[in-house]
């Protein structure tokens, strides 16, 4: 959708501009300005880096080179619950292919990329942090399933769904 057809789109990009005046100059603008570009649109489009490009006036070569070394830059949407199931060798070798493969079953997605209805994405990392849990699967900023069995994936599933 073109931006000039898009009232919400301009809004959002007006918020975003607000903040780039706000804060042009500073030391480190580049990774702010991105954070603040991810938090409003939810990931970094490429029609959005070269926005952030151009009104910074950085080479659109140096925007996609911090974007992608920073693994906490998205440049694909992602679900509004993101689960994250952690594949490190703790859980793994407790079955964490087998949740992973359980869910991907349910929500019929493939890694990385949202659900048709945009309720959830699922994602891989390496460690949780909470390895005496293991199997581990994190679903937003704070619920964690510890000892999480391919049964119980629907289950957990519900709450979500539910929670619309
Ligand atoms: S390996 Fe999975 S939480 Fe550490």
């Amino acid at each position: 959708m073109s931006l000039v057809n898009c009232p919400e789109c301009q809004q959002l990009y007006k918020e975003l501009d607000e903040y780039i005046d706000s804060v042009k100059g500073n030391t480190g603008v580049l990774i702010n300005v991105l954070h603040k570009a991810q938090e409003i649109f939810g990931y970094l489009s490429e029609e959005l880096q070269q926005h952030v490009s151009e009104k910074l006036d950085i080479p659109l070569s140096q925007v996609y080179g911090v974007v992608t070394f920073y693994n906490f830059f998205s440049m694909k949407p992602k679900g509004k619950n993101q689960i994250k199931v952690c594949l490190g060798t703790a859980c793994y070798v407790k079955g964490a292919d087998k949740i992973l493969e359980r869910l991907q079953d349910e929500l019929n997605v493939e890694m990385n990329e949202p659900t048709s209805d945009g309720l959830f994405s699922i994602h891989a990392v390496r460690c949780l942090g909470a390895c005496s849990m293991a199997p581990v699967v994190l679903i937003g900023e704070d619920d964690y399933y510890g000892r999480v069995s391919p049964d119980e994936v629907s289950k957990i599933l519900d709450k979500y769904r539910r929670a619309e």
